[in-house]
């Protein structure tokens, strides 16, 4: 069992970095919510059901931001436990080749991938000093290039090019971050939260299974994806 563990999961104000703080804190961690714009305002505005949470403001793209909230979390805890990348940016749904605007891919590239690399390399000294520190890197099948070759697979279909092939980068990266840290005390992983079996999930719920694997990775009982 994780005692006064401290987490930082990004985003959590409209989807399922919610439902993964919601986990995190009944499986007694500290839990800071990197928010920004909307995300940031709701959750503001919500005295209820957050109040165990420290709310930062940070912007994923922005390096000043994110050196803000490292130097939050510095002062008030000196380590880091635990960080999820949840945040996303998911465009250009069935767009074909020649509707694809390249400024719209960078977008999405800036959050899913890029983004992850910029908060990894800020946060790693934190990480260092943290309890079996550990990094999930939020995914999705359709960057999973096995499933989406296969017919049967239920989204197969599924053409979000940008979202798609950033989400195939971050799995890679994940796979040479794990790499690079098997020497060392930090754990990374990929996680894909909606178990896409019988394609019948609720996209901002986390079913009882998958829940369960998440639980697994936060309490270090075993890794299930990477
Ligand atoms: N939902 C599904 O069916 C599904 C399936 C497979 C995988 N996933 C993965 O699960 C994760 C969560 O998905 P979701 O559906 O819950 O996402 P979502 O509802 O679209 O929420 C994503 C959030 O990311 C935030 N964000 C984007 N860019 C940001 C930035 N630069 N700085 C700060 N925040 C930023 C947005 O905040 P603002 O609103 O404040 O802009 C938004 O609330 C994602 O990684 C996704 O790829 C989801």
């Amino acid at each position: 069992m994780n005692v006064n563990r401290i987490a930082v999961v990004t985003e959590s104000g409209n989807g399922l970095g919610k439902s993964f703080a919601n986990i995190l804190l009944n499986n007694n961690y500290n839990v800071i919510l990197a928010a920004s714009k909307k995300s940031f305002e709701l959750l503001s505005q919500d005295g209820g059901v957050h109040q165990d949470y420290k709310l930062v403001k940070t912007d994923f793209t922005s390096a000043e931001s994110l050196l803000e909230l490292k130097t939050k979390i510095d002062s008030e805890f000196g380590r880091l436990d635990l960080l999820v990348n949840n945040a996303e940016i998911a465009n250009g749904f069935g767009q074909k080749i020649d509707q694809i605007n390249l400024d719209e891919v960078r977008l999405v590239y800036e959050t899913n991938l890029f983004a992850v690399i910029r908060i990894i390399q800020v946060l790693k000294p934190l990480l260092e000093k943290g309890i079996d520190p550990n990094i999930i890197n939020i995914t999705s099948a359709l960057g999973d290039i096995n499933k989406m070759r296969d017919d049967e697979f239920c989204y197969s279909n599924y053409c979000m090019t940008a979202y798609a092939t950033s989400k195939a980068a971050l799995n890679m990266f994940t796979h040479l971050q794990c790499k690079e840290f098997k020497p060392s005390k930090i754990k990374i992983n990929s996680f894909d939260p909606i178990a896409l079996k019988n394609c019948t999930h609720n996209s901002v719920t986390i079913c009882d299974g998958i829940k369960d694997d998440f639980i697994a990775l936060i309490r270090h009982e075993e890794s299930p994806i990477q």
